[in-house]
């Protein structure tokens, strides 16, 4: 290890050594043997499929009135027909974020995490590594300088990139096979923090090794050593808006010396407002409204509020086009899909108005689907983060949003393995079920009247077939799906209850939900339909096989959703390969009397957990793709 001299004299240096590798096999992580699906840890059903009446008191905090959503200042979103609300109380308590700790760092240097492509042997052709990572221990205004240099036991040089550097490191190329990481934690940075380079096989880039080290920040006994760096925004995105639409640019102060600083505008163009958020003081909201077309800046200063003298200076710009450029011919998708008797949705952007381009995201939402799930918005760790602590803004703005133009909502997920809050994963296995019930009521309660199908049990398989690991199946086994669809029923006896899961369209993971839909069945559990999610690449080959299954599902009585397509570009595919896929999807759809509706995760490749696959049938500037016009075609024909 070698020390540089720096204001501290306290600089690290390091130059990567060689690593073992945890082989990241389908045996090596969680995944269940699918035990006795009668296997149950404490039950609330009679055994006859009846529910037992929940308990009074209940087990679990209702929600209450401080829980109820109030209005939002209208100059912090873009909503132009229906009103905003906002969560009323104050902010989340911080020990919220998971951190790491102290017992992490002593761990010692976290095991590579590998990505196996099927094509792969790894016993003859070893992944790529870094030699002699270690945990670093620093004192907030340390230099941490670490030179990476990645390294593959068959030779060749593999490619690396960082997944996530800290606000203000840097990654730069030495030009020699190795970059360096360069870092000086401060104030906001105490605390165990994990960072991880990717290191991709020269052979095959999607063989990757994601290698962490862990470094734990603490403060110097004389804190005053630590140089005060000027504030500075949180990262800006490129944004594209439409003229005469408002936009909303929630301008994020950081100071990473820990204080929140101030957010200033020198030049407020005319018709424009800036207002500090009431709930998130580092946030400053700036709303104006384009009247031309073109590159819209401002130069945003943001000041210290230690040191008042300490600023910098940012320019935030949106490019603005007129109406016609966002025009699209032919008509509009929900009203094609509507003369074929099926649905056609998206999946919403959590809080889509406070984007600065919120409201040409409305415009086409409105105008093109009829039917929207919410991303994250109805999930388990966002509604209920704390016992007695609900989240429903967002939830109801969006079902607001929904029913003033006449779209159908998508409860998702009302019970999943992931996105678990805590108090949950805390609570004792006798009593998940009640948990689970009192919550499944709750938000059945609040939103059956504007949801007419519900995504009751997200992803229940694993993928042999058999049935995932997760709280659920801990405390009920596979009955813990009994007891979420009789809930439900029970609960919103007019809705559709669907089993929503990914990568079914045939293999061991579709036979397995078959197996389990006919289990089911023979239970007398109330089931309705099945939803295909469908996160495609544009090389998906398994049209027939989809066909098949959708026809075996059918065959069951039971309606099929395409619940959360998106249709992935790589490997050199192009759009109008893409244009064929979704062309392809649609045709099968509507081939099946059963299919009753088609719903994107998402619209816009601006907003996509797979953005960097640009998979949907709009660009990032919101301009129609083949895909749409591919899609238009298919419901038209
Ligand atoms: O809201 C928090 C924010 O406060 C926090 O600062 C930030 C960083 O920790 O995280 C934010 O939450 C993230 C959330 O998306 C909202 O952006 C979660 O970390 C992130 O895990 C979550 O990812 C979502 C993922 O489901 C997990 O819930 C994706 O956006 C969403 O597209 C994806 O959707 C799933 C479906 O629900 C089920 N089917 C598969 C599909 C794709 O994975």
């Amino acid at each position: 290890m070698k020390l540089l001299s720096t204001s501290h004299d306290r600089s690290l240096s390091l130059t990567g050594l060689a690593l073992s590798a945890c082989l990241l096999t389908a045996g090596c992580g969680g995944g269940d043997d699918g035990g006795d699906p009668s296997t149950d840890g404490g039950s609330s059903d009679g055994g006859d499929g009846t529910l037992s009446t929940l308990p009074q008191p209940p087990l679990t905090a209702a929600p209450g009135t401080d829980d109820e959503p109030i209005a939002e200042n209208p100059e912090f979103n873009t909503a132009q027909d229906f009103e905003v609300r906002r969560e009323p109380g104050a902010r989340l308590p911080e020990e919220m974020e998971v951190e790491l700790t102290d017992a992490d760092f002593e761990a010692g240097v976290p095991e590579p995490v590998l990505q196996i492509p099927d094509s792969i042997d790894p016993s003859s052709n070893q992944p790529p590594f870094f030699e002699g990572l270690t945990n670093l221990d620093v004192l907030a205004g340390d230099i941490v300088e670490i030179v990476y240099l990645p390294q593959d036991p068959e030779g060749g040089l593999p490619g690396m990139f960082p997944q996530e550097l800290p606000q203000g490191a840097t990654f730069t190329d030495n030009f020699d096979g190795s970059k360096t990481f360069t870092w000086q934690p401060l104030q906001m940075d105490v605390g165990v923090r994990e960072f991880t380079v990717v290191a991709i096989d020269p052979e095959n880039d999607q063989y990757r090794s994601s290698n962490s080290i862990l470094i734990r920040t603490t403060l110097p006994d004389d804190p005053s050593s630590i140089p005060n760096v000027a504030p500075m925004l949180d990262e800006m995105f490129e944004y594209t808006a439409r003229v005469n639409d408002p936009v909303v640019i929630r301008l994020k102060g950081v100071d990473l010396n820990g204080s929140v600083p101030t957010v200033e505008i020198p030049d407020l163009p005319a018709g424009a407002s800036i207002n500090q958020d009431p709930r998130f003081e580092e946030i400053f909201a700036l709303k104006f409204t384009p009247v031309t077309a073109g590159e819209f800046s401002i130069d945003v200063v943001i000041r210290d509020s230690v040191d008042t003298s300490l600023t910098s200076t940012e320019t935030v710009s949106v490019t603005v086009l007129d109406n016609i450029e966002f025009e699209r011919t032919g008509a509009r998708l929900r009203q094609l899909s509507a003369n074929r008797g099926i649905k056609f949705g998206f999946a919403s952007l959590q809080s889509f108005y406070h984007q600065p381009d919120g409201a040409i995201y409305a415009d086409i939402a409105a105008s093109e689907f009829d039917i929207v799930t919410p991303e994250n918005s109805m999930k388990m760790d966002y509604i209920n983060p704390l016992p007695g602590r609900f989240q429903f803004a967002a939830s109801d703005n969006l079902v607001r949003f929904a029913q003033l133009h006449n779209i159908d909502v998508h409860g998702h997920p009302l019970v999943w393995y992931r996105q678990v809050p805590q108090w949950v994963e805390d609570t004792p296995a006798a009593d998940r079920e009640i948990v689970m019930r009192e919550y499944i009521d709750r938000m059945l309660m609040r939103y059956a009247q504007a949801a007419s199908v519900w995504d009751v049990v997200n992803e229940p398989m694993a993928d042999d077939g058999t049935l995932r690991d997760s709280v659920w199946f801990e405390a009920m086994g596979e009955r813990y799906i009994d007891v979420a669809l009789r809930q439900a029923r029970l609960s919103a006896p007019n809705a559709t209850l669907l089993i929503n899961e990914f990568d079914i369209a045939s293999g061991a993971k579709a036979n397995g939900l078959i197996a389990l839909i006919d289990r089911l069945q023979q239970r007398e559990v109330p089931l309705d339909g099945i939803g295909f999610q469908l996160h495609l690449f544009s090389s998906f080959d398994q049209y027939d096989e989809l066909q098949t299954t959708f026809a075996s599902i059918a065959s069951r009585d039971l309606d099929i959703y395409i619940t959360e397509l998106d249709i992935s570009v790589a490997d050199g595919a192009t759009s109008t390969e893409q244009a064929d896929a979704y062309r392809r999807i649609v045709d099968i759809c509507l081939n099946q009397t059963r299919c009753k509706a088609i719903q994107m995760w998402g619209f816009t490749d601006q907003y996509s957990f797979r953005t960097i696959f640009d998979p949907l049938p709009f660009d990032r500037a919101y301009q129609a793709k083949p895909a749409y016009y591919a899609i238009q075609d298919a419901l038209s024909n």
